[in-house]
């Protein structure tokens, strides 16, 4: 049972995925909330071009979210996976779902440098989509 489930979403097709399969635990009985968080990453000087960005990602992830599914959006600006992290940690969250690849053009790699981190240095249990 996760009842506080988190999903970090950067707007690419795994991380709306993610959404999918958490929202896929709360409808099948395994958790009860679900937020969608979108860190704007502090080392991008283009801050207001990254907020609407921000506004999209999350408004395109709203989207997705079924009717009767509980769920809470937050903006963060920062470094990703440590925001993430703290955000879990802070919060008390249960689970984190997110992508093993974000938006990277980089085609080789097997899993993100934010995955990697996330899965390192959260508190809970982290599950990773493909
Ligand atoms: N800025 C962000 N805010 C929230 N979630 C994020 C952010 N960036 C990545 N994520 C989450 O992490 C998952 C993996 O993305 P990650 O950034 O690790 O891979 P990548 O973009 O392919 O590689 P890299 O960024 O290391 O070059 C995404 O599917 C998403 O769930
Ligand atoms: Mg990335």
């Amino acid at each position: 049972m996760f009842p506080k489930i988190l999903v970090p979403i950067d707007g690419s097709p795994l991380s709306m995925k993610a959404i999918d399969i958490a929202q896929g635990l709360i409808q099948s009985g395994r958790g009860n909330r679900l937020t969608l968080l979108h860190v704007t990453s502090d080392e991008d000087d283009l801050i207001e071009k990254t907020q609407k960005f921000a506004e999209q990602v999350l408004d395109e992830g709203m989207k997705r979210v079924a009717p009767g599914v509980q769920v809470d959006i937050e903006m963060q600006v920062g470094k990703p996976p440590d925001t993430i992290s703290q955000a879990a940690q802070a919060g008390r969250y249960d689970l984190i779902v997110m992508g093993t690849r974000g938006l990277s053009p980089l085609k080789g790699i097997l899993i993100g440098s934010v995955s990697a981190k996330v899965s390192a240095l959260s508190p809970c249990h982290v599950f990773l989509v493909k």
